[in-house]
């Protein structure tokens, strides 16, 4: 799929198809509907005026356009984008994935998106395109028939009046952006059997060597000499051995830079519980439990190519939770790298185990503001749905620096307390803590216990289980791995690059 941007203005553009976005309850007395109402002989005021389309969010209407010179594109494609003044990025993103979605499906090839501007032209041909991408993916990689199989081929990005320098570079941007999304929904959606911990770190090092980053990649062995027993003990029961992760973006010319930002992502490419047994339905679906993981690569993909001058550190720890005769079993002692004792009351509270020792790698490598992602708990889809994320740390200011970055590109997070009391939940009689705090709080809980480790850095940690994985399609996307967090970690290292 090729993109272009164009600041001419719609009417005489030659593609297949146009789509452009209508407010709730518009009518095409104004602008740029107006504009094209004229150009259709009033088509477009005919379809308004008769409420077939009210310009809710998602809704479409399709129509042909037949025998007027006034328009040299034969099809109009009207996206309902809501109220005028939450038009922003959510929607925009929600604009471009509806558009390729919609006119894929209706086998064109060569299609525009006008998606009225106001000013930030560059930003909204980026996170258009952005949704475009986006919008075209299917998880249906391993079916054989009924595969869908029509592309589009072109995407042209129309804002009449934008300077095109700036909207192409939007563009290539927002290009960049929704690939690495794309990628990172991939490898979520990847089954267990397909994508191991050595598949992952495989997958890390094409990045790498595509473009540009330094990567490293811990063993077993290296796991023990570095004692990192609380990751180790969450690959015993596998035959499949661990892999940790480790990418470093370095901007070509370092100014002054302070500290180092690092991303840590659960990669627990497949969560049967362990000892601590899940039960067998939707256990298939803990073949998204590195999703965390892939959320990091994703993004060090994007930053790799989109260049911000500040230096980004991606850690990935990959284990595999299975049962056998070597499992960890609950009850087990085992001692993480910093030299904490962790008593394993339940073997599927995993996440936590090996984000343990991935943090304070990152602390041990020089991060000094640390913000890690895993589909940690089940309990945050109870207290948050698929709606918002969770967002829990220690530093405030990096906190809010996060939602806003979430804000910015239409992400939503929701912060959750973690009050000092919490840790008590998750007190050992044996040991210095343990691995659950019991039915109360799971989320805030399994936060208290990744905070034992990221002591001396800035910290915050992302629950992404209830967000990473969409049980319904929608119009701007299919069902399945939604790839969340991917663009507010880029837009975060750009806020940061600003400042
Ligand atoms: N990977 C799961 C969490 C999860 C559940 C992710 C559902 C996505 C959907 C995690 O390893 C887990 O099993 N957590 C347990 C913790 C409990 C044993 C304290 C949970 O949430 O039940
Ligand atoms: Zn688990
Ligand atoms: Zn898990």
């Amino acid at each position: 799929m090729e993109f272009q941007a164009v600041s001419d203005s719609f009417e005489k553009l030659d593609v297949e198809a146009l789509a452009i976005a209508v407010f709730k309850d518009e009518k095409a007395n104004e602008g740029l509907l107006q504009k094209l109402d004229n150009a259709t002989g009033g088509l477009v005021n005919s379809v308004l005026e008769a409420e077939e389309i009210k310009g809710k969010d998602g809704e479409t209407a399709f129509l042909h356009v037949v025998g007027r010179d006034g328009l040299k594109a034969k099809r109009v494609l009207l996206v309902g984008v809501g109220e005028r003044d939450d038009y922003a990025s959510a929607k925009w993103f929600q604009l471009g994935g509806t558009a390729t979605r919609t006119l894929r499906n209706k086998g064109l090839k060569n299609i525009a998106i006008v998606p009225r501007s106001d000013g930030a032209d560059e930003t909204v041909a980026s996170t258009i395109v952005q949704g475009a991408v986006y919008g075209v993916f299917e998880p249906d990689k391993y079916r054989t028939t009924d595969k869908e199989k029509r592309e589009l081929e072109k995407v042209t990005i129309v804002i009449e009046g934008a300077d095109k320098a700036a909207i192409s570079n939007g563009v290539e941007r927002g290009r960049i952006v929704g690939e690495s999304m794309n990628f990172t929904r991939e490898l979520a959606n990847e089954p267990g059997g397909h994508l191991t911990p050595t598949g992952m770190a495989e997958r890390a090092r094409e990045i790498a060597g595509a473009f540009g980053l330094h990567i490293d990649v811990l063993d077993r062995d290296r796991m023990e000499q570095e004692g990192m027993g609380s990751l180790l003990s969450v690959a015993r029961g596998s035959e499949e051995p661990p892999a940790l992760i480790v990418l470093k973006y370095t901007p070509a010319e370092v100014g002054e830079i302070e500290g180092l930002l690092a991303f840590v992502g659960k990669g627990i490419t497949f969560d049967s519980g362990g000892i601590s047994l899940k039960p067998g339905e939707n256990m298939e679906l803990m073949k998204y439990d590195m999703t965390g993981g892939a959320t990091v690569l994703g993004a060090m993909r994007a930053i790799a190519q989109l260049k911000p001058p500040i230096p980004v550190l991606g850690v990935v720890p990959c284990a595999e939770n299975l049962p056998s005769g070597k499992a960890t079993k609950p009850g087990d002692v085992v001692r993480a790298m910093t030299g904490k004792t962790i008593e394993v009351i339940n073997t599927d509270a995993e996440g936590r185990l090996i984000l343990a020792d991935a943090i304070a790698y990152a602390k041990k490598l020089g991060a000094t503001r640390i913000l890690d992602m895993a589909t940690l708990t089940g309990a945050v889809s109870i207290a948050l749905g698929d709606v918002n994320t969770a967002i829990l740390g220690t530093d405030q200011d990096f906190i809010d620096e996060v939602v806003k970055a979430g804000a910015e590109v239409g992400e939503k997070f929701w912060q959750l307390p973690l009050d000092k009391e919490y840790s008590k939940q998750i007190k050992s009689d044996i040991a210095d803590i343990k691995n659950v705090g019991g039915r109360k709080a799971g989320t805030i809980t399994a936060a208290a216990f990744l905070k034992e480790f990221a002591d001396g850095v800035s910290w915050a940690h992302l629950d992404i289980a209830g967000t990473a994985w969409g049980d319904d399609a929608k119009p701007y996307r299919a069902k399945g791995p939604t790839g969340v967090a991917v663009r507010t970690l880029v837009r975060l290292v750009e806020r940061a690059s600003a400042r």
